[in-house]
Order: structure tokens, then C-alpha cells, then sequence
């Protein structure tokens, strides 16, 4: 069994999707295994730009793909992705579980009514019915994929919830239907398919969705989705054994950047940050909505491989900082007079804590090129390795599936 995690470890949009895309040719099956479609995890392939929500980031490579039960899954959303890829000329080999939670329209409008309701401190959620819907999940009135498929879920409580809440319930019998027909045929066993195609010495890539920082319970709560994002939710999230999770690869920009609200200490509001948003193209792939921008937060990150047992990591954008003329990292926080770097301990407090940043030599003007590292890059890279104390195995140069650089091996895959 040689099975892969990739996990986002910041707040999303690390280049994930790239990284899955990029190496998913070693695996048999691409796996979601948590959130829905507040997910956008783009491909880049000779210039040609693909951004997929809920399908797996395999779906180019024409590997298995599979959509765990931990997973809020959107059948109009699959619907478009799945005649994305009919155009490019192949059908989609995927497998549905039974049990993933569906979201209908219906949490949708609950999304949107409880950001209203929250008022000048909204989330900034990605509207796509992802909170409610695990919500209504946890109060059993959401149909799962396999009822809906089968027609033998009555949603008649569920409309009667929201009538008792919301005044304008919109009809969904007609989603119904649609929603039926897209999930037909489609529905199974998910964690039963992973085992039986480790048993077969096949190997599976469990592609995680958003960031450490998103976490339901160990994000920035509650400016957080609605569920686990870390990688000890791959088990209960698609029913297999922690056995079976294999190796943790965490993704990491060479800066920060986050969607929404919440507190984010090494935001940059100045020129700097705007050229990092120009040159990376800093505008979410779900929403459109500029990105807020950052420098690179060690505090947060060795809290989030820590929290991921990361075994390896792999570093996007560095291409990005070429274009800026300085370059720093956040080593510690200054809060109450004090230093620390315990993210965890300062977490209650964190919109008030002030960066502490170590200045390094800046990237500007250097060639990234496609297979090896200039000195001032490898050198970044190695003064991460030793704060990280985690091996830097991918390095990204360009959003082009081509523009990535091998630099070791670490887990079985390999
Ligand atoms: P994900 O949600 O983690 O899959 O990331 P997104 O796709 O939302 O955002 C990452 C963005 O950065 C996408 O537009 C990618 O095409 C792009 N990207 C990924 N890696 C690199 C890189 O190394 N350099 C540059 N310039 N862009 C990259
Ligand atoms: P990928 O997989 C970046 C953010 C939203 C908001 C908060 C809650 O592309 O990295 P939600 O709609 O989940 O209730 O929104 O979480 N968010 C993301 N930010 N990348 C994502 O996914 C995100 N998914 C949710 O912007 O702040
Ligand atoms: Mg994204």
C-alpha cells in the first residue's frame, strides 16, 4: 500500500489542485475525501486553465475517481465537471459514495441568510451551502447521495426546518429530479473500492480540500468551513483504516494568502502585497474575490505540520517573489509585551498579536528555471527545511503543470 495525503496548510489555495494534477500519475484513484464545491483547485496545461470544484484533480490524468462520504457534495456542480470532461473527450470514471451528504438548494439560501444575519462581521463564505449543510447532516434531515439516487429520501422535514427559519424557501422539486438523474448509477462504496485497490497493490491519493487554518476545530474559529480540513480527517472521512492514510504531503505558498474574514497576522495592505496579488494572480477560484495577501507565516505553518504529521512538503509560487523586491518571513508573534511561536496558545488571541519577521535575501530577478534552483531559492528552501524540519520535496516555478521541480523523495511513492 502506498497511499498519499495532500493537504493545504494555510488557508487554502496553496496550489493543491497543481500538486494532485502533477503527481497523481503514480496513483490509481484521486480521492475527496472533505468540503464540497468551496473548493477550486486549478490545472494549468499549455496555457489552457481548468478549475474543478468537486471533481478530483486526477480527472485530466483519466485516473479513478472517487468522492468520499466525508465530502458535501453539490449534483449540479458534479453535473458541470463532468461534461467538462466529456468535452475534453473522455467519460469520468467516478464513484460517488453512498453515504456523502448532498447539498440542495436549500442550504444555499441558509448560507446566504446566515451571513446576512451576522452583519458586519460576516464568515466571506463561499455561498456554496458547505456550513449548513454539514449542519443539517448533523441534525439528519440532509438526503445522502445514495437515498437521492434511489428517490427514497422524503425531504419533507427539511423543508419544514427552514420554513420554520427562513422566509423565502425556494421549491426544489425539479433540482430534485435533476440531482437524481446526475447521481443514477453513480453511487457505491468508496472506502470499500480504496481497500480493495490497495489489496490489489494499487495506491491512492487523498486529495484534501481548503487549509489547516480552515479547520472546523483547530482553524482560525470561527472564520473556519464546516468541516475538517487536516489529514487525520482522510480515515473518518472516507470509512478506512488510519492504516491505510499512507504519507502526508502538505502544500504551502512561498507567502500566505487567505479568502473571507478573519484575523491573519502577516497581512500586507501596501504596495508590496498588491504586486504579490498582481504577479500570482491572487483572486479565488471559486468566488472571484481578490484574495487578501501576506508574507510566509512560519508560526502558523509549524503549527499546521504539526497538526498534519506532514512528511514531506511541497512549496508553490516562488516564482511569485521574483517579481518583488524584498522578502521576509514571519519567525514569531509579539503579543502582551511577549514573544512566542506557539500558534496554538496564542490562537484565542490572534487578531491581535503583532509579527515578529526575519529579513532574507530578496528573489528579485531571479531565473527560475525548470529543473534547478538558483542559490538565493535553494537557499530559502533550506532555512525552511530547518524551521519546518520537514524536507522539501516539490517546488513550484509556474502555475503550469511543467513548471515543477523534484527535489528528493521521502515518502513510499517516491
Ligand atoms: P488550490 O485550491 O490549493 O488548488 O489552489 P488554487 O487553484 O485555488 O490557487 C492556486 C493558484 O495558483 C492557481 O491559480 C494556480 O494555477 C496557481 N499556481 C499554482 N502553483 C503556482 C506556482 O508555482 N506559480 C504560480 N505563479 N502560480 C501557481
Ligand atoms: P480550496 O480547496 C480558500 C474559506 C471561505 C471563507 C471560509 C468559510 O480551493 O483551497 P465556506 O464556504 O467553506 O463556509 O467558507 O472558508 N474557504 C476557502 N478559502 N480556499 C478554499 O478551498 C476555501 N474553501 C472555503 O473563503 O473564508
Ligand atoms: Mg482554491
Amino acid at each position: 500500500m502506498r497511499n498519499l495525503c495532500i493537504v493545504g496548510l494555510q488557508w487554502g489555495d496553496e496550489g493543491k489542485g497543481k500538486i494532485v494534477d502533477y503527481y497523481a500519475d503514480r496513483f490509481d484513484a484521486v480521492v475527496r475525501y472533505n468540503g464540497g464545491s468551496n473548493a477550486g483547485h486549478t490545472i494549468v496545461i499549455g496555457g489552457r486553465t481548468f478549475v474543478f470544484h468537486l471533481l478530483p484533480s486526477g480527472s485530466l490524468k483519466r485516473k479513478r475517481l472517487l468522492i468520499g462520504p466525508g465530502v458535501a457534495l453539490d449534483p449540479l456542480t458534479l453535473r458541470e465537471e463532468l461534461e467538462l470532461i466529456a468535452k475534453e473527450g473522455g467519460e469520468a470514471d467516478l464513484l460517488v459514495d453512498s453515504r456523502a451528504t448532498v447539498v440542495t438548494p436549500l442550504e444555499k439560501e441558509m448560507d446566504t441568510f446566515i451571513e446576512k444575519l451576522r452583519g458586519d462581521n460576516p464568515i466571506g463564505t463561499t455561498k456554496r451551502g458547505i456550513g449548513p449543510s454539514y449542519a443539517m447532516r448533523a441534525l439528519r434531515l440532509s438526503p445522502r447521495a445514495g437515498d437521492l439516487a434511489d428517490g427514497t429520501f422524503d425531504m419533507s422535514s427539511a423543508i419544514a426546518f427552514y420554513r420554520s427559519i427562513m422566509k423565502d424557501v425556494p421549491d426544489i422539486t425539479k433540482w430534485v429530479s435533476q440531482a437524481k438523474d446526475v447521481l443514477k448509477g453513480k453511487t457505491g462504496d468508496v472506502g470499500g473500492t480504496i481497500i480493495e485497490t490497495n489489496e490489489r497493490g494499487g495506491s491512492v491519493m487523498f486529495e484534501g480540500a481548503q487549509g489547516a487554518l480552515l479547520d472546523l476545530v483547530y482553524g482560525t474559529y470561527p472564520y473556519v468551513t464546516g468541516a475538517h480540513t487536516i489529514a487525520s480527517y482522510v480515515p473518518a472521512g472516507l470509512g478506512i483504516p488510519n492504516s491505510a492514510m499512507g504519507d502526508v504531503m502538505g502544500v504551502a505558498k512561498a507567502y500566505t494568502t487567505r479568502v473571507g474574514g478573519g484575523p491573519f497576522p502577516t497581512e500586507m495592505l501596501d504596495e508590496t502585497g498588491t504586486k504579490i496579488r498582481t504577479e500570482g494572480k491572487e483572486y479565488g477560484a471559486t468566488t472571484g474575490r481578490p484574495r487578501r495577501v501576506g508574507w510566509l507565516d512560519l508560526v502558523a505553518l509549524k503549527y499546521a505540520v504539526r497538526l498534519n504529521g506532514v512528511s514531506e512538503l511541497a512549496l508553490t509560487k516562488l516564482d511569485v517573489l521574483t517579481k518583488v523586491g524584498e522578502m521576509k518571513v514571519c519567525t514569531h508573534y509579539s503579543v502582551d509585551g511577549e514573544e512566542t511561536s506557539d500558534f496554538s496558545r496564542v490562537l484565542p488571541r490572534l487578531a491581535s498579536v503583532k509579527p515578529v519577521y526575519k529579513e532574507l535575501p530578496s528573489f528579485s530577478g531571479a531565473e527560475l528555471h525548470r529543473d534547478i534552483l538558483p542559490r538565493v531559492a535553494e537557499d530559502f528552501v533550506g532555512y525552511l527545511e530547518d524551521e519546518l524540519k520537514v524536507k522539501v520535496t516539490l517546488v513550484s516555478t509556474g502555475e503550469e503543470r511543467s513548471a515543477t521541480i523534484r527535489r528528493g523523495f521521502v515518502s513510499k511513492v517516491s
